[in-house]
């Protein structure tokens, strides 16, 4: 641990106890519609917030590009923050939901950390240093056969359905177990720790990828060349897998490993 892997710790602790307690509280967090399943609660700004005060307090000059509020994408040093991912499951009192901060130094992922408030699952690499979940160093997953496998594909109202059915097809079809949890963010964390094989999404934010894509890449995984000029500002997909078996499963979704 370093002054800035403590710091980005320091940032989302503190972060996910102001959503487990808005996710405890009575009064359940109150939500509405950006758009079709497009959910939002006022713990999403009030967390965002707070990132963005901290991240000024502790590192004055960088820049910050937020889910909730947007920001800079042509920093030198840019910090990416979704201050709840997974935020339909948060107002549904699902807890299943985390922040995910990454910083972005001249286009490269060099840290980021996701945190899971619920059962306390921190989750946080550094570029060449490793990932790590609550202090234990992660890796991919060893397995190498479709019909023992897991993929989570993930699903926005941003796509239309038939490309994301058809995928799930070929995925069940191959053998995997598809599953759908509602955050992108934790599913890559979850490829990192080797619980499940693969994440893959046809499009996806910026904010949902930057912490997780170092995750799986420090815990020995692939990734797709996410970070082309255009992805801090409309996004891209994503596809991240074990090693064994990258090969098959960027031919079943069509989407590249670097
Ligand atoms: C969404 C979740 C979801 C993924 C979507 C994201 P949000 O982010 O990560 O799992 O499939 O692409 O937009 O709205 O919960 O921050």
């Amino acid at each position: 641990m370093n002054t800035l892997t403590q710091a980005i710790e320091e940032i989302v602790r503190a972060a996910g106890s102001m959503m487990r307690d808005a996710f405890n509280d009575p009064d359940k967090p109150a939500y509405s519609l950006k758009g079709r399943q497009d959910y939002l609660t006022v713990t999403d700004g009030a967390v965002e917030r707070f990132v963005r005060a901290e991240i000024e307090r502790r590192f004055p000059g960088d820049a910050v590009l937020g889910e909730e509020d947007g920001g800079a994408v042509n920093a030198q040093r840019l910090w990416i923050v979704d201050p709840i991912d997974g935020t339909a499951n948060f107002a549904r009192q699902i807890p299943h939901f985390c922040i995910s901060l990454g910083l972005l130094v001249e286009g490269r992922l060099e840290a980021g950390a996701i945190y899971e408030p619920m059962h306390d699952e921190l989750f946080i690499a550094q570029r060449g240093q490793g990932a790590w979940c609550n202090g234990e160093r992660m890796h991919v997953s060893e397995l190498a056969e479709l019909p023992a496998a897991t993929m989570e594909i993930g699903w926005s109202a941003r796509l239309p359905a038939a490309p994301y059915l058809a995928l799930v097809l070929r995925g069940m079809e191959a053998g995997c177990s598809v599953r759908r949890a509602g955050s992108g963010a934790l599913g890559l964390a979850y490829v990192a720790a080797g619980r499940s094989e693969a994440y893959a999404e046809a499009h996806i934010n910026a904010w949902d990828v930057a912490a997780g894509l170092l995750l799986v890449e420090e815990a020995g995984g692939r990734v797709n060349d996410f970070w082309t000029p255009e992805a801090l500002s409309q996004g891209n997909p994503v596809l991240a897998t074990n090693q064994r078996l990258a090969a098959e499963l960027s031919v079943l979704t069509g989407i590249d490993l670097k």
